[in-house]
């Protein structure tokens, strides 16, 4: 039974640019390792539809730009014309129910597997160290191969390329996936990036390869176009920062030269992607920095989510397990009703159905 509805600033409407949005309840990007072949497969469109509502603003699964960008298996892509051809009826799919759809753009670097990469070849990175952790199901990750210089500027142009694709296949905009330890924040972390070329070193060294996706991205599409996700507390994938404050802060103020649309920032809570836990630091110096829209993730439930919207700390909160377990989120926030439980074990499965698309709406459980 849903209890009596209660005040809700995140259901209220915000303008996000050009987008009129009727809630603040956003999806968060949820890999989901069902797209056999890196391609997107025709029942995502009821995952995604399921998850849409009118003004909603929805974020896609980490999406690879190229194919030395992936990490694991049967994830999602957008270098290719089939890849492009079919996401389209997905993205309708979001649009025929009024939804706003953007798509991360992912690039794994050393967060992956020679597999996974083209002719057998090492993984990409800011660096030649090693992952000493192991990723899902025992995965072990092959030792990354260190760009040179002249390289990292075609990894760039790798995402602006995608970023184009994007438009293309239909998706309103771009998110650059900076965060959780993959090849940009690689490129941020000082406990990653041992470089000494002019991407290493200094902190704007050390963020010039961030800005310069960003730069290319948004000269590409508009940057009304582009959001940024930046994890700088996190040290998942053994990708830790000395001064993260200082390095978020760097991040905020220099994303507004670009003047792009967002900036989604991952809580300091959340050091790893999944567990919570106390920290003294806070996002706000981020938010009061950022001039566009902010979004902050990472744990947040109904009652916090309210109050961050409240208290101005963010304009739109970011919702991962709770929205991947509750198709009509917002719907459920608005009764105050309650909530299914998410199920790890079926997160990264390749089912297309299980633990994907049939978790029950509030209506199927009466
Ligand atoms: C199954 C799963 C897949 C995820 N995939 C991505 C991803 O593709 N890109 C990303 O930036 N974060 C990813 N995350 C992190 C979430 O976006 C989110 O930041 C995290 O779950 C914490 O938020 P929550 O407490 O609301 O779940 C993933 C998390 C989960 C549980």
């Amino acid at each position: 039974m849903a209890q009596a509805p209660t005040i809700n600033p995140l259901l209220t409407p915000y303008k996000m640019g050009n987008f009129n949005l009727c809630h603040r309840v956003v999806l968060a990007p949820l890999a989901r390792m069902r797209f056999y072949g890196n391609i997107p497969q025709p029942h995502a469109i009821l995952y995604y539809s399921q998850r849409t509502s009118k003004g909603g603003f929805l974020i896609a699964e980490a999406t690879g730009v190229s194919d030395t960008a992936l990490g694991y298996p049967n994830a999602s892509g957008i270098w290719t014309k089939e890849q492009v051809e079919a996401w389209k009826p997905i993205v309708d799919a979001v649009h025929a129910k009024g939804g706003v759809f953007f798509c991360q753009l992912w690039h794994a670097g050393r967060v992956s597997n020679q597999d996974f990469q083209p002719n057998g070849q090492a993984p990409i990175s800011s660096t030649d160290k090693p992952l000493t952790v192991e990723g899902l199901d025992g995965a072990h990750f092959t030792p990354p191969r260190r760009l040179t210089t002249d390289e990292i500027a075609q990894i760039a142009n790798d995402f602006r390329i995608a970023a184009k694709n994007a438009i293309e296949a239909g998706f309103d905009g771009i998110e650059i996936h900076g965060a959780h330890g993959y090849l940009i924040d690689q490129f941020m972390k000082d406990g990653v990036n041992d470089r000494i070329d002019q991407c290493g070193g200094s902190l704007e060294n050390r963020c010039r390869f961030a800005l310069e996706v960003v730069e290319a991205v948004a000269n590409e599409i508009g940057a009304d176009k582009v959001g940024i996700r930046l994890s700088p507390f996190a040290d998942y994938m053994e990708s830790e920062d000395s001064n993260p404050k200082a390095l978020g802060l760097y991040m905020a103020e220099s994303l507004n030269k670009y003047g792009i649309l967002y900036c989604h920032m991952v809580e300091p809570r959340m050091k790893t992607v999944g567990e919570k836990s106390e920290s003294p630091h806070s996002l706000l110096p981020m938010r009061k920095a950022f001039r566009g829209t902010f979004l902050v993730a990472g744990g947040y439930e109904r009652e916090d989510g309210n109050n961050a919207i409240a208290e101005n700390h963010a304009d739109l909160v970011v919702y991962g397990r709770l929205f991947l377990a509750n198709p009509d989120l917002p719907k459920r926030f608005k009764l105050n009703a309650p909530l299914n439980k998410y199920n790890r074990e079926t997160f990264y499965i390749s089912d297309p159905v299980v633990g994907y698309t049939d978790y029950p709406f509030l209506e199927d459980n009466s």
